[in-house]
């Protein structure tokens, strides 16, 4: 097996593929050849970025290249490999529909970049709880009741229950993720709900085993890692960051419940904190000079959201410094090629009975993990414990 370490800042792509079968130590012959099964994975919320990250499953089933993945091949598992067995959302117009229509449904808005082929997974109906938030009451209407989730996550063999319900559905993540525990299925929150990063949840959790993953998935490109990289920038070059801004504006159901300032706080701790955490050699800077979070929604962006950010600080000899960005991306494709790392890492630290190393997988792909760290050494390790024997 060959071994290959990016260095910082290059493209992350393992160029050698693992056999379709992997080596696992057994007590007589030493060494078994088991075979790859495929990780199930079940949908929560059939929305935009669900929308995406369907397409880019079969778009890269299908399709032998590895242009735009961060990652070709985690621990063995190709994108490929993973398959959607279950999908639930609330809203009347998905519910019941084949997956690969419901996720072209209204209000859903984002890119289409690949023709899906029916899938054969019928959206189920969950339990609406605060899903719905002020703004989306008339864009959504819900079902009345709900599928048993425990059962369908059971019957549908699903190993990964993936939350992409709104900002701000704090009892409708808790119940689903107590769902997931008792189904016995891993947990990958890509919301701002905290759920890892909640010391009572993640003891939950950990005292059943049940994998977790969160909170609040990065993007691949995203506004986070940009700020983040120039944060670490002025950090490393002993630049004193002083005060800094990154205001966002996009025209998906996510921008428009966003408006909602009640349903905003975890977000805006989350995308805080993760560009904090990394400023000034760790010690971050007071919460009078920093302000980060969605500013708008302008319906005509559709799925595309605009970042500006800016960072003022003070270099040699206390002299002014500042830069200024601007970001334009197409905001659900920019998750799914993150959360397609997530799944694979799960499985790949599921099996190998290590749980403990989700926590780096969560401060890697996730802005508000239990426990953050240095990008580039995060990646490190993981590439590390990836390509051990
Ligand atoms: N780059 C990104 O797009 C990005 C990055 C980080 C985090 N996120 C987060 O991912 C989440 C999903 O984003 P999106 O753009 O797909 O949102 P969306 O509004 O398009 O989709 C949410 C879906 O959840 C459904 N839903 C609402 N309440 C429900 C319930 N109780 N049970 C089941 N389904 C329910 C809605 O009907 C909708 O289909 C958001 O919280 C967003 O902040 C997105």
């Amino acid at each position: 097996m060959i071994s290959k370490k990016i260095p910082e800042g290059r493209k992350i792509s393992w160029d050698f593929h693992f056999p379709a079968v992997f080596s696992l130590k057994h007590p007589k012959t030493k060494v078994a050849l088991v075979e790859k099964t495929k990780i199930k994975i079940a949908l929560l919320g059939v929305g935009n970025c669900s929308s995406s990250l369907v397409q880019g499953l079969q778009y890269y089933s299908q399709n032998m290249t590895e242009d735009g993945l961060i990652s070709d091949v985690i621990g063995g598992y190709k994108v490929e490999d993973i398959e959607v067995v279950a999908a639930i959302d609330i809203n009347k117009n998905k519910v019941g529909k084949d997956l690969s229509e419901a996720i072209f449904e209204s209000p859903n808005n984002s890119i289409k970049f690949y023709d899906v082929e029916s899938t054969g997974v019928i959206v189920q109906p969950g339990k609406t709880l605060d899903g719905v938030g002020k703004f989306l009451e008339n864009k959504i209407d819900p079902v009345d009741d709900s599928c048993d989730v425990v059962e369908l996550l059971k019957s549908s063999g699903a190993e990964i229950l993936v939350n992409l319900l709104p900002v701000g559905s704090d009892e409708a993540t808790k119940h689903y993720a107590q769902c997931s525990i008792d189904a016995n299925v891993g947990f990958i929150n890509c919301i701002p709900v905290f759920i890892a990063r909640d010391k009572v949840w993640k003891k939950k959790f950990d005292d059943r085993s049940v994998p977790l993953v969160g909170d609040d998935i990065k993007s691949q490109v995203g506004a986070t890692i940009v700020h983040r990289a120039l944060a670490q920038l002025f950090s490393d070059r002993g630049v004193k960051l002083d005060h800094t801004y990154q205001l966002n504006v996009g025209g998906n159901m996510d921008f428009l419940n966003m408006l909602e300032e009640d349903r905003l706080e975890t977000k805006r701790t989350s995308k805080t904190s993760s560009v904090a955490s990394v400023a000034n050699r760790g010690k971050g800077l007071d919460s009078n000079n920093v302000r980060i979070g969605p500013s708008d929604y302008v319906e005509w962006l559709k799925d595309k959201k605009k970042a500006f950010m800016r960072l003022e600080g003070k270099a040699f000899g206390g002299v002014p410094l500042n830069i200024e960005v601007q970001l334009e991306v197409q905001d659900s494709p920019n998750s799914a090629g993150v959360i397609i790392d997530a799944i694979r890492y799960m499985r790949f630290f599921t099996e190998k009975g290590d749980l403990q190393s989700l926590d780096l997988v969560s401060a890697w792909l996730m802005k508000a993990p239990s426990t953050p760290g240095k990008d580039s050494d995060l990646l490190d390790k993981l590439h590390d414990l990836t390509h051990g024997n």
